[in-house]
């Protein structure tokens, strides 16, 4: 693992992972189909037992994302991207308190909630770029007593609000607290929250990490024995385990995961410079144009901007909503990071924040041409801004 810590990331993506080599090797890992293993000895000796507590299908891809990540120990493989959030807010104390973004994921918010009501959490929501409320709110947990966990999701979904990493960790750790990052938006390859001082990252690898739509996985990962372990045991008791093939493929999608983000940050780029300027747009963010609020600490931070944009068309949620039925290339649909460039309006959730306004629509921008995308979204907005007053 050290070794593959030494290569460029985009030269980790496509080696790390691989059989040893040998002569008669096949290049690439098998996938193994067996619910048992033979083994006569003991079970917690960390050999191949049983395929809910390990499958030698999961190491190669838990190799890959440790080399991506710059992690010291493996990753843990999860059955989905809400696998791994729930094993990871399992590590939240009955009784103890949580820091979290009032624009995470929605479904990760959710979980927190549920959290909340049966083990007496404290949940207190924050804007996760205000580095001076975060801090109080901390301050806030230990005065009461706590250590708590700082969940960061940095760029956030769907807000695009990104947070001072390092600042946050050493408040968080300065009062005893852990930080949990979501690094789904970024991807490794855009930022390593380890190494900006979290102690737990997780990730849907379902997006960008297997980056076709085609699969539902998740990952956690740490550099700490002790959560390690309590993130595995979570793991092989919740049973929110991989499936051989989902492991496998999510691997695959994984070997062009560097040419796939360079080419989706480059026309997410060219996307918002465009609608930036256009008429028939309220408004657009995306952290990688200049008069983004933490455009600074972005660049400063992240080693590309992302992706993702948002924009709000003329015509309000009638203009949205026809904007979504108009498009021919893009598609209407949830989800993100696929080679397919994608969009949806985030509040059709009843469970999305309600300070998300209502025809805000999150793009997620993929690898088509980028003269493709823009016709066919000047098309969309135009139909749009019939409906504006
Ligand atoms: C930022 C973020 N984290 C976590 C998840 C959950 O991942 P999964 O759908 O793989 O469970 C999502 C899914 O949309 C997400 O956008």
């Amino acid at each position: 693992m050290s070794d593959l810590n030494q290569l460029h990331p985009d030269t980790a993506t496509v080696a790390a992972g691989r059989p040893a080599r040998a002569e008669q090797a096949p290049v690439n890992p098998p996938v193994v189909l067996s619910s048992t293993y033979v083994s006569t000895g003991s079970p917690d000796s960390g050999d191949l037992v049983y395929a809910r507590l390990g499958t030698e299908t999961w190491l190669p891809l838990e190799e890959a994302l440790a080399a991506l990540e710059h992690a010291e120990l493996p990753a843990l493989a999860f059955a989905s991207g809400m696998g791994a959030i729930s094993a990871a807010l399992d590590l939240v104390p009955v009784g103890g308190e949580v820091i979290i973004p009032r624009h995470s994921y929605h479904a990760s918010l959710v979980a927190a909630r549920h959290l909340a009501e049966r083990s007496g959490v404290r949940i207190t929501e924050v804007d996760i770029a205000e580095t001076d409320q975060v801090s109080a709110a901390l301050t806030s947990s230990a005065q009461r007593g706590h250590a708590p966990v700082l969940w960061v999701e940095s760029p956030t979904n769907p807000m695009l609000e990104v947070a001072d990493l390092p600042a946050l960790a050493e408040a968080t750790h300065a009062v005893g607290g852990l930080v949990i990052a979501d690094n789904t938006f970024a991807t490794p390859l855009g930022q390593r929250p380890l190494e900006l001082g979290a102690d737990v990252v997780v990730h849907s690898v379902t997006k960008y990490l297997a980056g076709h739509s085609d699969v539902i996985l998740g990952a956690a990962l740490t550099n700490d024995a002790s959560l390690h372990g309590q993130l595995r045991t979570r793991r092989s008791i919740g049973g929110a385990v991989a499936g051989p093939w989902e492991a496998w493929l999510a691997l695959r999608g994984m070997r062009t995961l560097a040419l796939r983000v360079q080419r989706s940050q480059q026309n997410a780029a060219i996307l918002a410079e465009h609608l930036a300027g256009h008429p028939q747009v309220a408004s657009v963010s995306y952290p990688g144009l200049p008069d983004h609020p933490q455009h600074e600490r972005a660049a400063a931070q992240m080693s590309g901007f992302g992706s993702i944009l948002t924009l709000r068309p003329l015509g309000a949620v009638a203009g949205a909503e026809a904007l979504t039925r108009s498009l021919r290339l893009w598609v209407p649909a949830t989800s993100l990071g696929g080679v397919e460039s994608s969009l949806e309006r985030r509040r059709r959730f009843a469970a999305e924040a309600p300070t998300v306004p209502e025809d805000l629509l999150r793009l997620s921008v993929g690898i088509e041409d980028s003269g493709d995308l823009i016709a066919d979204l000047d098309q969309a907005l135009q139909v749009a801004a019939q409906y504006s007053a």
